[in-house]
Parts: C-alpha cells; sequence; structure tokens
C-alpha cells in the first residue's frame, strides 16, 4: 500500500528523532578559542598584511625624548591637504543630497576596509531580558532602572559566550516615552541611579541627574561585555585573570576563536555594533522614544560614540567626549597621539588590521578617508563635539584636531540643508559653537565631558523634544 507524502514525512521525523545524541553525526569542534598575547597578535597581524616594520608612535610622557608628542602647531600638519568629502573618489563633484548617498557609501566602504574593519556578515542574533528593576531616586525625582542583559545567540561557537549589559533610568513622572542619552560606560556592579557619579567640585550637577530634570532618561551600555579592551592575554580590566582578546568576545564567536583578517572589526566597531543592539531594546521599550535617542561617550569611549552614530543613523543626536586620535580629531595630524600610537600593540585592536599599514609602509597621508569624514557620517543629524583645556587636560588629545574634525564636516551639513559651525577659525577656550547642527565647545577642565553637558543639553533642546512632566492634580480646596 501506499502511504501519502506527509505520513512519509511524519515517519522520517520520529526515525531520526528516536536516534540517540551520541548516534547523530558530530560537526568537528573548531576547538577553543586560540590565546594569543596582545604581541603575538599583532605580529601575526602584520604577517599577514606582510609588513616588517611600523614607525614608532609618539611619547606622550616624557617631552625629553627623541620621539616626545608633538605640541607646536607649527609642525603639526605634514600633511595639510585634507580628502574632500564633497568630491567622489573619481574625482566627480559632489552636488546634491542623492550624491551625498553615494558618497556616504564610498566613505563608509574605506572606513570598514581600512579603518575600523568590517562587522561581518551572519552575526548571531541577541535575545533581551530584563534582569531586574528598581525604584529609586535621582535627586529628588522618581526613577525606574532596570538591568538588561542581551544575550548573543553562541549555538554556531559554544566556547564563547556573549552578554551584553545595559542599564535604562527613566523618570518615573514623565507623561510619555522619553528621549534617551546612552553611554558607552561601566554599568555593573555601579547602578545608575542608585549609585551615580560623583557630582564634579564647583561643578554641574551629575549628567544623570541633569537629563532626569529634563525629563529625559539615560541608559548605560557596557562596551566591555561585547568586547574586552586589549588584543589578547590574561587579566586586565574586568578580565578576572581569564583570557580574553580578539580571539573572544563578539569579535572571537563570528571567528570561532580563530585570529582576524585584515578587514575584519576590531573593538571600536565591535563596540558600536553593540550600542546598536542596544538601541534595538530600546525600541522594545515603551518607557523610551527611540526616535529620540543620542549617544555619548569619553575617550576611547568617545571614539565607539562617534562611531556609533556615524554607522547607525537611527541615533538622533551624539555627544562626542575627548575623542582623540581614532575619533573625532584629525588623523593626520601630527600633534598629540599620532595614528602610529594606535596601530601599536597597545591600540592596534580597536581597529581594523589594515588600518596598520599607514604606519609602515604608508604614511598617514595616504589615508582615503580622515576623521571629518566620519563626523560627516553624522550628518544631517545633530552632533555635539566636546574637548577640554589642554592647560588641564593636556596636549594628547589634540584640541585644535578634534575642531578642525567637527569644521570639516561643515560642507556635507551644509550640503543637506544644515548649519555648520560658522567659523574655520578655532575659538578661544569656552566659546560655544552651537548655532548650527554640528557643534563645538572647549571647556575649561580635563578629560571629561562634564563641563560641556549643560551647554550640550541648551543646544539639544532645538531638536529633542520633551513630554511634559507629569504633575500630581491638585486636591480641591476643602477636600
Ligand atoms: C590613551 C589613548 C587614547 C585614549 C585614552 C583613553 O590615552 O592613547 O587614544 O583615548 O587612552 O581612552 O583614556
Amino acid at each position: 500500500m501506499r502511504y501519502p507524502p506527509t505520513v512519509i514525512a511524519v515517519l522520517c521525523i520520529a526515525a531520526l528523532a528516536s536516534l540517540r545524541a551520541e548516534d547523530q553525526p558530530k560537526l568537528p569542534d573548531p576547538g577553543k578559542p586560540l590565546e594569543l598575547t596582545s604581541q603575538e597578535d599583532h605580529k601575526k597581524m602584520l604577517e599577514q598584511l606582510k609588513i616588517k616594520e611600523l614607525r614608532r608612535g609618539a611619547d606622550g610622557n616624557n617631552p625629553k625624548a627623541p620621539n616626545a608628542a608633538n605640541k607646536d602647531e607649527s609642525k603639526a600638519t605634514p600633511y595639510p591637504k585634507l580628502p574632500d568629502p564633497l568630491v567622489f573618489d573619481n574625482g566627480k563633484p559632489v552636488r546634491t543630497a542623492d550624491d551625498w548617498k553615494m558618497k556616504r557609501a564610498e566613505i563608509v566602504e574605506h572606513f570598514d576596509r581600512d579603518i575600523y574593519g568590517r562587522v561581518p556578515k551572519g552575526v548571531p542574533g541577541v535575545t533581551w531580558t530584563v534582569k531586574d528593576t528598581t525604584k529609586d531616586k535621582v535627586g529628588e525625582i522618581d526613577v525606574t532602572t532596570k538591568r538588561v542583559i542581551g544575550t548573543v545567540d553562541n549555538s554556531g561557537y559554544p566556547h564563547i559566550k556573549v552578554e551584553i549589559q545595559l542599564t535604562l533610568t527613566t523618570p518615573g513622572n514623565a507623561s510619555g516615552p522619553v528621549p534617551v542619552m546612552m553611554e558607552h560606560g561601566f554599568v555593573f556592579p555601579r547602578r545608575p541611579g542608585i549609585n551615580p557619579p560623583p557630582a564634579q567640585k564647583n561643578g554641574p550637577k551629575p549628567w544623570t541627574q541633569q537629563l532626569i530634570e529634563k525629563g529625559w532618561g539615560y541608559a548605560i551600555y557596557s562596551p566591555y561585555s561585547v568586547q574586552a579592551d586589549t588584543g589578547g592575554g590574561k587579566g586586565g580590566f574586568g578580565g578576572g585573570g581569564a583570557y580574553q582578546g580578539l580571539t573572544t568576545g563578539i569579535i572571537g564567536l563570528c571567528n570561532k576563536g580563530q585570529p582576524r583578517k585584515p578587514d575584519d572589526w576590531g573593538a571600536l566597531r565591535a563596540w558600536a555594533w553593540g550600542a546598536s543592539r542596544a538601541l534595538d531594546y530600546l525600541e522594545t521599550d515603551k518607557a523610551v522614544d527611540a526616535r529620540q535617542v543620542g549617544i555619548e561617550g569619553l575617550s576611547r569611549f568617545g571614539k565607539a560614540a562617534v562611531v556609533t552614530m556615524a554607522y547607525d543613523e537611527r541615533f538622533a543626536i551624539g555627544l562626542i567626549g575627548s575623542s582623540g586620535q581614532g575619533g573625532a580629531k584629525i588623523m593626520r595630524r601630527n600633534y598629540g597621539e599620532k595614528v602610529e600610537n594606535l596601530a601599536g600593540s597597545g591600540g592596534y585592536h580597536w581597529m581594523a588590521g589594515n588600518y596598520l599599514q599607514y604606519a609602515g609602509p604608508k604614511t598617514p597621508e595616504d589615508l582615503p578617508v580622515d576623521a571629518h569624514e566620519l563626523v560627516a557620517l553624522c550628518a544631517p543629524r545633530p552632533v555635539f563635539v566636546s574637548v577640554g583645556s589642554e592647560k588641564v587636560e593636556g596636549t594628547w588629545i589634540d584640541s585644535r584636531g578634534t575642531f578642525l574634525a567637527a569644521a570639516g564636516a561643515g560642507p556635507v551639513y551644509k550640503l543637506l540643508g544644515r548649519k555648520d559651525l560658522g567659523t574655520a577659525e578655532f575659538p578661544p577656550e569656552t566659546t560655544a559653537l552651537i548655532a548650527g547642527e554640528v557643534a563645538f565647545r572647549q571647556h575649561e577642565g580635563g578629560h571629561t565631558v562634564g563641563p560641556n553637558w549643560p551647554v550640550f543639553l541648551t543646544w539639544a533642546e532645538r531638536y529633542i523634544r520633551t513630554p511634559a512632566i507629569q504633575v500630581p492634580a491638585r486636591q480641591p480646596a476643602g477636600k
């Protein structure tokens, strides 16, 4: 007798299911992550690139060293010509907003291939779970804080587990979904809201309190929960003596524990990817107005913040703090930290392997793009570039190079009908260039965003709408 195909299918499935686990064909185990020190991993990358030697970076600590970091403006521009963001690689001009879409893709491809590296195809999915919710106060205002975990599907390589850490704090009295500033920062064990950063002496209130009082929320996302801040080795921040490096974390998970190829993503691109996944979560949280989520970070997390905003056009606004080399600072300049520093074994893990070529045999002049084009990728969305006083913060970050990255994005903002900084002159300290959608201010403090938060928020009010804060209804008199 003949069975209909559905019956045959059911029988086959039942027969397969009856196979015991040990009878099932096994895929070869790709093995545990390769354990390398940063120096070993760096060397392997140089071998892949066939680079014999890199030029030395600048010494930021010893002003008497032969390679002491430059702080003489007259020596800062060995390569004065910047790539023009409004000229295609083939020399044709970029004239319209439609042209810009194509030019934008061209710039992204350069950053992908040579600077930050590519996000691989098929990065596993993330499942978000709210771990706990607490009620608390920030200043005088009731808030709700959620701790949220994003578990990355590691069924393709169970040796590596990635759990993205995020906290979200929103005012309890909001009448609707609120705008949120997300910070690349440190999440656990510090509890925002419960244990907010200390107020600066004589400075403004903590940024978290400024946001809550304005009716906004804040989220803190942990880049280090996505990718460790090292090329390889044991120990280090959050490492707890366990091995961490580019063969672990999200990068290692995608490479099944093997080292990177030259155009694979580095930590900055991975940190930015994680921030995008955190925004995926915020899009599902009813307390948040996901069309009004901004991104912020300081220093290496300032670099991560500008990369996040440049790549993910869902972020509505950005505050980029003292991001320095590899962030919103002209890479070609020889002032403070140089390309050669980030190409060394202490910083290369932030970048794509291909970036190393620009520290030998190529030079920063050969870079196909520069940081003003990274800022331009944020256009037309409002972005505020922040830096501290050279007298307090020092010269390593390069405040003028930071200004020039913001100024150089201006033509793209203007092409898209927005306003630029309004000047090509580096302004005196504490001048707020906040008339346009690309903004800049060098504050009077050190390596912090602190003093610029109130200025940022005043400027941001032009773009971000806050729902009314609900004031409890007064009881009628006599009742
Ligand atoms: C070092 C590094 C910088 C980085 C900074 C930080 O100074 O050279 O590029 O921005 O650390 O993140 O604190």
